[in-house]
């Protein structure tokens, strides 16, 4: 039975003076009947639907599926458009408007008469801006996520969306691939509806996101065209209605052992490093403490039991089909927390106390795992004072520990200028050294860390070399790529000191990146040092540079952390 009492919609909805029929009447111009009025839970759902975010396109279609559970259980439902992000279009980067979007997402469920909310997602960006904005206002929230793209197939083999970009520069060198042969993969490799297959960033948010207890058990690693993913979105429908009901709010779900949960879980099916960055600015949204040391602390040392590109071989839909998600919780049962609750209200750990494996090639066991310490290693040193991050399972082991010459781009144009200049003093020994893509830098600090290398150099078979950055990397992207240096070179960090041919170090099992330049001779450069003019003047982007936090700090806004609650003063009249 609803208690009214707890429902903030009977502010807009019960009155019978002249606000509660204006509340009412321009509404009823849809046709609802007078019981979408009278007491029943008011559910927004949240769409990240866009045309222009690819990943997102079916989104419209799983908004019918919500609406429908939410009616069944006797709620009323209310679709709402929010800034959608699609990662592959949108520039300079969709980074640079991540908490923009958090920020229209907060607004739009805070301003309006929702008891609770269902947030509809998928590609990169859109999980974490949508939770983020919904953690301000901490109403019951369940997410609803948009799944992978079916697996591509290519000429006898597999394609995976995202991690294919990054052998193409390769292929085009070394393999003599043509336009033509470009266009042909091109569709194979979008195969279907849904977000990139691989366990990039869309598919580590996804799983964050279930790890967190935010989505009904199992829904995350469904593709997104499979019959049972309508059904699931149905069924979060009708479980929001209960939600509200027992007044299920994300902060309820979401406590300092759910994400140590989702730390774990993440580095257990390879992550992305982008969930770093990403699940900080959530947990500063709703006021749990969640530092990058803990990511290295609980994470580095969990053994890796997914066989995914870009750690490993197969893709989301094998995934799915060896068990998904709940496979790799009830191994790891005996490291997650318990006493966490999760959207369907009940634990973790009992949602995947009945999980089979299908196949053990693709989800191993803690016993027999595919890496055994595949974590993100957290690094600290003279270059990073306040740290920056490595994808151990995505690098090469024997660049690990390396002592090389630094070849330095000062931006991205640069680097596109000189990278395949014949005569670029560079060799396979070197750590190419790459500055102003952080938070302020680029601004919006985009995924090119893992910037490819010299095409001289891919003639010679070389596969990787050390690359570092004040940047992000793709999820679908490997290497040995160290990322999120912070500070970041354009506040004045270590890195905007580092001048071509310097020594640099990098010493993953120490969790190390130093520079080996002498206090007195970085003091000099310090000194002789000048900040970049702000790159915009007004606008959007001026706040984000006035306002952004550095990477460590989850690239949030200062003034978008914590949360306002969902009471609303004040009236339209
Ligand atoms: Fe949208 Fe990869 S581009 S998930």
């Amino acid at each position: 039975m609803t208690n009214e009492k707890k429902l903030r919609s009977r502010d807009w909805f019960a009155g019978s003076d002249k606000m509660g029929f204006v509340h009412r009447s321009w509404l009823r111009n849809q046709g609802y009947p007078d019981d979408y009025f009278s007491g029943r839970p008011v559910i927004g759902i949240c769409n990240t639907w866009s045309e222009l975010t690819p990943c997102n396109g079916h989104l419209r279609e799983f908004a019918e599926m919500v609406r429908r559970g939410i009616l069944e259980a006797g709620g009323v439902p209310f679709e709402f458009p929010v800034m959608s992000l699609g990662e592959t279009i949108m520039r300079p980067t969709t980074m640079l408007f991540r908490n923009l979007a958090s920020m229209d997402v907060e607004e739009s469920i805070r301003a309006n008469p929702l008891d609770g909310v269902v947030l509809l997602n998928g590609c990169d960006k859109t999980t974490p801006s949508t939770i983020m904005g919904a953690c301000s206002v901490d109403l019951p929230t369940i997410v609803v996520p948009g799944g992978p793209m079916l697996t591509g197939r290519f000429r006898g083999g597999t394609i995976g969306s995202g991690s294919f970009n990054w052998m193409i520069k390769e292929k085009q060198t070394n393999e003599g691939w043509s336009a033509s042969d470009l266009q042909e993969a091109e569709v194979c490799a979008a195969r279907s509806a849904g977000h990139c297959n691989t366990m990039g960033t869309a598919s580590t948010m996804a799983t964050m996101a279930e790890a967190l207890g935010l989505t009904l058990p199992g829904f995350s690693s469904i593709p997104a065209v499979d019959s049972r993913k309508k059904m699931m979105a149905q069924l979060s429908g009708r479980r929001i209605v209960e939600m509200v009901k027992e007044d299920l709010k994300l902060s309820r779900i979401l406590t300092r052992k759910a994400f140590e949960n989702a730390i774990i879980v993440n580095a257990a099916v390879g992550g992305s490093t982008n969930l770093l960055i990403h699940m900080i600015a959530i947990a500063n949204r709703i006021g749990v403490e969640v530092k990058l040391e803990d990511f290295d602390a609980l994470g580095s040392k969990i053994p890796l039991l997914v066989n995914l590109m870009p750690s490993g071989k197969y893709l989301m839909e094998d995934f799915f089909y060896a068990g998904g998600l709940p496979v790799v919780l009830k191994e790891l049962e005996g490291l997650l927390h318990k006493d966490v609750v999760t959207a369907n209200g009940k634990s973790l750990t009992d949602n995947s106390a009945d999980a089979k494996c299908y196949n053990r090639d693709v989800i191993a066991t803690l016993d027999k795992p595919f890496q055994t310490e595949a974590g993100i290693a957290v690094l600290k040193g003279n270059l990073c004072e306040n740290g920056a991050v490595i994808k151990p399972s995505a690098a090469t082991p024997r660049l690990m520990k390396h002592r090389g010459r630094a070849v330095v781009f000062e931006s991205m144009e640069d680097y596109h200028k000189r990278i395949d200049l014949p005569d670029l003093d560079i060799d396979e020994n070197c750590v190419i050294v790459l500055k102003s893509v952080g938070p302020k830098g680029y601004p919006g600090m985009p995924e090119v860390g893992n910037v490819d290398l010299p095409v001289k150099l891919i003639k010679k078979g070389v596969k990787d070399m050390v690359r570092i950055s004040d940047g992000r990397m793709s999820g679908t992207a490997y290497g040995t790529v160290v990322l999120h240096i912070s500070p970041e070179s354009a506040i004045g960090g270590t890195l905007a000191l580092v001048h071509d041919g310097d020594m640099i170090e990098l010493d993953v099992a120490n969790r190390r990146l130093h520079l080996d330049v002498s206090d007195d001779e970085l003091k000099r450069r310090r000194a002789a040092w000048k900040p970049p003019k702000p790159s915009a003047q007004r606008g959007y982007v001026r706040i984000f540079l006035d306002h952004v936090q550095q990477a460590d700090q989850g690239a949030d806004l200062d003034i978008l952390a914590g949360k306002s609650g969902s009471e609303v003063k004040g009236d339209l009249h």
